[in-house]
């Protein structure tokens, strides 16, 4: 399987931290934020990435990560998407790269305590389709939210006023190679963008989409409250997995 960083954007909900940088370069903790969905998909055995960026700031992603030495890896590839039409345009760029492969798609600003490694392993057995990964949330309104009937997923709906469920849709996308072709077919929201709940409500249809449950804390960081939430929720867990920490917290517990 591939992997696909979606780093573009102009991070206008971040201005003025947007104004001179890339979002995906902000710090969160002690790391630039693009280290975390690179971690994600490297831990899950995802060695195969595309970086897309955009913007005036893409050539500091080649200067940060160059060939991603830091992470194991021996070369990244990267993509430049022109202005800001949204992340299933973004996704778009990546056709040439998946060349019909299997792939998971990660927004550049999702970091996650856990793994996703059990999710990709049962992806990799589903003939055909699309997987995404759901969590329960209190602000269901910020995000793609699932409906869900018995054990089936029934839609999404972008950022609904009254949500169906409590189970936002993360940004993190399994999808077959068909996945272009649902692109194609795409018409801009709202916002001006081309929508990737589009993309996964396509599937849905099909009757091809499946999910999972993520474990651990999620989030995304493109506000002020989200990029602080995300970067104490790193300070925490890396905390709590130093040994002293774990050994002391252990010993709390007896
Ligand atoms: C995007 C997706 C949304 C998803 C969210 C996860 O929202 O459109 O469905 O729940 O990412 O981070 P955006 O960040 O573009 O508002």
């Amino acid at each position: 399987m591939k992997g696909i960083i979606l780093a573009g954007g102009l991070g206008s909900r971040l201005r003025p931290l947007t104004k001179v940088t890339n979002k995906h370069l902000l710090p969160i903790y002690d790391k630039p934020m693009i280290y975390y969905p690179i971690q994600t998909l490297v831990e899950a055995g995802i060695q195969d990435l595309l970086i897309v960026t955009g913007g005036r700031n893409s050539g500091d992603f080649l200067r940060l990560l160059a060939n991603g030495k830091e992470f194991g890896l021996k070369h990244i590839n990267y993509t430049y998407q022109e202005g800001e039409g949204g992340i299933a345009e973004a996704l778009a760029l990546a056709e040439h790269f998946s060349d019909g492969d299997q792939i998971c798609v990660i927004l550049g600003d999702n970091i996650i305590e856990g793994s996703i490694a059990s999710a990709v392993a049962d992806f990799k057995k589903q003939q055909r389709g699309a997987k995404i990964l759901l969590k329960e949330v209190h602000d269901a309104e910020r995000f793609g939210v699932a409906e869900i009937v018995g054990s089936k997923i029934v839609g999404i709906e972008e950022k609904p006023v009254k949500p169906k469920s409590k189970y936002a849709v993360t940004g993190i996308y399994m999808y077959d190679g068909s996945v272009f072709d649902k692109t194609r077919t795409l018409k801009p929201s709202a916002r001006g963008e081309l929508e990737i709940t589009d993309v996964n409500n396509a599937y849905i249809r099909e009757g091809t989409m499946t999910f999972n449950y993520l474990d651990g804390w999620w989030t995304d960081a493109g506000t002020f409250e989200s990029l602080l939430r995300a970067a104490n929720l790193v300070e925490e867990t890396q905390k709590l997995r130093s040994p002293a920490m774990a050994a002391a917290a252990g010993r709390d517990c007896e």
